[in-house]
């Protein structure tokens, strides 16, 4: 399987999308030391300094219907958080939807894009980025990111958390393409802080809070409002409540 290997680039998933447009195959894996221009969810950037964590992109070309790609990013996030899990013995947590925490604070994010027409995937460009050996972050995530390092207080190997997490990612990815993402969604389940609590979400042009009752095969989170309704949120900022 094909790697590529950058010391520093902009973004991997642009470079990812760019290989994956000129035909690279499903499982290509796109890797730097450093990224200049890493991007976030939301138009945010992802602060990506050299050789302080992983990131990462993978070209998918998955047998999915394009309204089912939520799922990738859930897969993911499954297995990366098993990867830190084992790797570090660090309680980690998923988001919903794409943010792994330690101890309430952001240790790891995902950026899955995709290429689709209305009914079939191109390709899905999956990006990962884990803070793993970061000691300092910009002043303005300082309150709210942390790394494997500030938590366990020793320098944490970024190759076993790699290596990990990629066999990781091909069991529960194969789950998923064998038609037993249920599976995946019960361990999404266990390994989830915002089931059962209360949570607020901050969509484009919405704003609701209730309690998380669960997810759904779509990735949706479904919330008990205070008025009594249950509604299906696709996407949004998530904030824990109490
Ligand atoms: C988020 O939490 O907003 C998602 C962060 C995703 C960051 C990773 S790092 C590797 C890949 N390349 C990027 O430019 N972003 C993702």
């Amino acid at each position: 399987r094909k790697i590529y290997y950058y010391p520093s680039i902009g973004s991997t998933n642009d470079e990812a999308k760019k290989l994956a447009q000129n035909g690279a195959p499903h499982g290509t894996l796109v890797i730097a030391e450093e990224q200049t221009g890493g991007k976030g969810r939301l138009g945010r950037r992802w602060v990506s300094p050299p050789r302080e964590g992983i990131w990462l992109s993978i070209i998918l070309r998955p047998s999915l219907e394009p309204y089912e790609a939520p799922r990738i990013t859930m897969t993911c996030a499954v297995a990366a958080a098993k990867a830190i899990r084992k790797v570090a013995g660090i309680d980690c947590w998923i988001k919903w939807p794409n943010d792994l925490l330690v101890e309430g604070k952001k240790v790891a994010g995902i950026l899955t894009e995709m290429s689709a027409d209305m009914d079939s995937i191109n390709f899905v460009v999956t990006g990962i980025g884990v803070n793993v050996n970061n000691t300092d972050f910009p002043a303005e995530i300082k309150e709210t990111a942390t790394s494997l390092k500030l938590v366990s207080g020793k320098n944490v190997g970024r190759l076993k958390i790699l290596t990990e997490f990629l066999s990781q990612f091909e069991v529960v990815y194969r789950y998923l393409e064998d038609g037993e993402f249920g599976k995946v969604l019960e361990e999404w389940r266990q390994l989830s802080c915002n089931l059962g609590r209360r949570v607020r979400i901050i969509g484009r042009n919405y704003e609701l809070e209730g309690l998380a009752l669960d997810v759904d095969d779509d990735g949706a989170l479904l919330v008990k409002t205070d008025g009594g309704t249950v509604e299906r949120v696709l996407s949004g900022d998530v904030s824990l409540r109490e």
